[in-house]
């Protein structure tokens, strides 16, 4: 029951379960399909090349495959240009890009609106921008169901607001933000809006011309892609409002020892060798997953967690955290210690993540030192959950 007709495009979900160990922890990162592994090793043993500094034709050659990808996740997004997406190493250094190339932007008593649920890489390069500059950072608070509640932001999003940065879906709530209302409440005040989709981009495809955001950050990783690349998707006008922020090879214009240009984006923000085999491959695997039936995909998902959830309802005493949309739960469960659980479920080979899940203050403000997340892929199957399951009583057996 509940079978993934993609597990077998997944040779890292097969050869854990050939060691016996369940993976339900693709909110962390998810395992790569076939197709992505030949895309490395076919850029890596046909010949590598560094990209756009050689007229060679191993240069070119990756060149246009790099550059072949750029065009992919532009289409991904639905971007007006393929100038419009900035590869770099992962959400994480996108949103510091966006800090650090926004800084001069900003002058004390402005202010910067985030959400009490972010992640630690949409709150801590803000957080630390505020300290820099003397602007203030501004927590948007969520209502019970684990989204931002939009009465408290509609007064709080004002006239000092210059920046809106808020996650689409929380990655321990596993919840959709309401990314337009917010976006339509930082535009009326000619905020600029930067929307963290690390989480998000993995559940369906969004339109970034619709969205009508400034910025919009995800993950290779988490999408089925080789680690170490992230995408940054800047609206033309936005990208303009940036200032260089690393600078090395292939960034500059013109150079000489004492002051240079740069180019403008997408190349001016990627100095240095990029990860080329990565960003390849991450053309292979938006041509993997544009060749899936997104329905099926997202059908096969939902039934998934509607198993998932009706199994953590049934057992006393779990409290779930927020009310999640997606394909994942965090739970605790009164009177135990999630990292005791966590122990008992991975000595029985189940891989969940446990802890803060890089949320520290979303977990504080839940009065919570942690929580355990079950986060589930394309190819995970009912009996992944079978087994999960057998291993939580048995766990709760034990503990109780
Ligand atoms: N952000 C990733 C997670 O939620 C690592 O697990």
């Amino acid at each position: 029951m509940l079978d993934s007709p993609w597990r077998a495009d997944f040779p890292g979900i097969l050869a854990l379960a050939g060691e016996g160990q369940t993976y339900l922890d693709s909110a962390a990162t998810a395992q790569k399909p076939q197709v992505v592994l030949d895309a490395l090793l076919g850029y890596y043993s046909g010949g590598a090349a560094n990209v756009h500094r050689a007229q060679h034709l191993p240069g070119e050659r990756a060149t246009r495959a790099f550059e072949a990808s750029r065009l992919a996740a532009a289409h991904w997004l639905n971007a007006a240009s393929s100038d419009e997406i900035i590869f770099t190493r992962g959400s994480t250094e996108s949103l510091n890009l966006l800090a650090y190339s926004l800084e001069e932007t900003f002058s004390a008593g402005d202010e910067i609106v985030i959400s009490a649920l972010e992640h630690h890489a949409n709150l801590l390069p803000w957080q630390q921008l505020a300290r820099r500059k003397a602007l203030k950072l501004v927590v948007l608070p969520l209502d019970p169901l684990g989204a931002v509640d939009l009465h408290q932001a509609a007064t709080l999003i004002g006239p000092r607001t210059r920046l809106l940065a808020v996650s689409q879906l929380s990655n321990v709530l596993g919840r959709w933000q309401p990314v337009r209302e917010l976006l339509a409440l930082a535009r009326a005040h000619g905020a600029l809006t930067v929307i963290d989709g690390a989480q998000g981009a993995v559940h369906g495809r969004h339109d970034m011309q619709a969205m009508g955001c400034d910025f919009y950050v995800c993950s290779s990783h988490k999408l089925y892609g080789p680690d170490g690349v992230g995408v940054l998707y800047g609206r033309r006008a936005a990208l303009a409002q940036l200032r260089h922020w690393q600078f090395g090879g292939e960034m500059v214009q013109q150079a000489d020892y004492h002051s240079a240009s740069f180019r403008p984006a997408p190349l001016g923000f990627e100095a240095g060798t990029p990860p080329i085999a990565g960003v390849i491959a991450l053309g292979a695997t938006l041509d993997y997953l544009g060749g899936l039936d997104a329905a099926a995909v997202s059908g096969h998902e939902a039934a998934l967690h509607l198993k998932l959830l009706a199994g953590l309802a049934a057992r006393d005493g779990i409290q779930l955290l927020g009310t999640p949309h997606v394909a994942l739960a965090s739970f605790t469960v009164d009177g135990l210690h999630s990292s005791d659980l966590a122990h008992l479920l991975s000595e029985q080979g189940i891989a969940v993540r446990a802890g803060h899940h890089c949320a520290m203050p979303l977990m504080n403000s839940l009065g919570l030192s942690g929580a355990i997340r079950v986060s589930l892929g394309l190819y995970n199957d009912g009996a992944d959950l079978e087994r999960f399951f057998s291993a939580l009583d048995k766990s709760l057996e034990l503990l109780r």
